[in-house]
């Protein structure tokens, strides 16, 4: 065991992830067990504050995706509690957790996100649907892409490639979410860039080429091993490798992130790197793109959760 002392990987949480979520868990969880620390996973519930109080821990590892672990909310109950934990802050996931607000940032920092409109489920009902799509329809042009603008793992999420499709999907995307981020789709090679920052500065690791068995990166394709194929380093040009790796970075730094983050984009035919979101509690499954990135550099997986853990501890908050 390291002098680390022992630590928590939180994971589980109530939202529409929480199975991928357990599975991140439960790989950070053996893989910190591996490098030597006294790792033990809990979940986030009414069990979790006072097991704390009881028993603080040296740093808490958060592997919650979706709602309250990527919105800031778990984070600001870490802090509450005086918890040093790996990863951005509660008040830079609030940003980073917003796909709409995300992208307002990284296009004032310089970066390019495809056009996107953003609308509450209200507005649709109070204006009327048909009017509103047709208008988005007319500014935006076919197809689109419509996904919940807080959300996760592609739930709710797809593409439009007629205006007639364009109901059904706003349909698919408010089962999962109360406001739509409708965008340009951007037809290319969809790749995600992660990054880590070991205490010298942020740092890109290779990119991950994401290639769907049926063309599209959806639940079953993300989860589901020998549905997707992955390679590492993304086949693109050299020079879109290099601005997708300064994206991801630039993605990291304009949002405040710490520790790692997981930037999703995609490359296009002219070599234009688009921003579609960045990811602060990135998924650490078996199919997931940090871990296969961070083995395409060379380094080992529990031994980067358990510095990232050291770093937090040394940190304090
Ligand atoms: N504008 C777009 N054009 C083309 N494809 C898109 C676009 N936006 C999203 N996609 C596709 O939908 C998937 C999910 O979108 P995105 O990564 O933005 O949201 P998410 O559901 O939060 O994903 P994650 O699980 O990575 O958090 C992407 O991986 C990509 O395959
Ligand atoms: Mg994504």
């Amino acid at each position: 065991m390291t002098d680390l002392g022992h630590v928590l990987v939180l994971a589980g949480g109530l939202s529409h992830e929480r199975e991928v979520s357990l599975r991140s868990g439960h790989r950070v969880c053996d893989a910190l067990r591996e490098a030597g620390v006294d790792a033990q996973s809990v979940d986030a519930d009414s069990a979790l504050i006072p097991g704390i109080i009881a028993d603080p821990p040296s740093a808490v590892f958060p592997a919650i995706h979706g709602v309250s672990g990527e919105d800031g909310a778990v984070r600001e109950v870490l802090a509450l509690l005086d918890v040093p934990f790996v990863g951005a802050t509660a008040g830079a996931c609030r940003f980073a957790f917003d796909k709409q607000a995300a992208k307002t940032l990284i296009s004032a920092g310089g970066l390019t996100t495809p056009e996107a409109i953003t609308l509450p489920r209200e507005t649709f009902h109070d204006l009327g649907a048909a009017a509103v799509l047709d208008r988005i329809v007319a500014r935006l042009g076919l197809p689109l892409f419509v996904k919940p603008v807080r959300g996760g793992s592609a739930l709710g999420a797809g593409p439009v490639r007629t205006g007639e499709e364009l109901p059904a999907a706003m349909v698919s995307c408010f089962a999962y979410g109360d406001t739509a981020l409708i965008e340009r789709c951007i037809p290319g090679t969809e790749i995600a860039v992660s990054v880590i920052d070991l205490g010298d500065g942020p740092q890109a690791l290779p990119a991950v080429e994401i290639v769907p068995d049926g063309g599209t990166y959806d639940y079953a394709a993300r989860y589901t091993a020998g549905r997707t194929e992955f390679y590492t380093p993304a086949r693109i040009p050299p020079a879109a490798a290099k601005a997708a790796a300064d994206t991801a970075v630039t993605a990291h730094t304009t949002l405040g992130l710490r520790d790692l983050s997981r930037t999703d984009l995609i490359v296009d035919d002219a070599g234009t790197v688009f921003f579609l979101e960045v990811n602060v509690a990135p998924g650490m499954t078996e199919t997931s793109t940090l871990p296969m990135a961070l083995e395409a550099a060379g380094f080992g997986f529990g031994a980067v959760c358990r510095d990232l853990l050291v770093l937090a501890a040394r940190r304090g908050s």
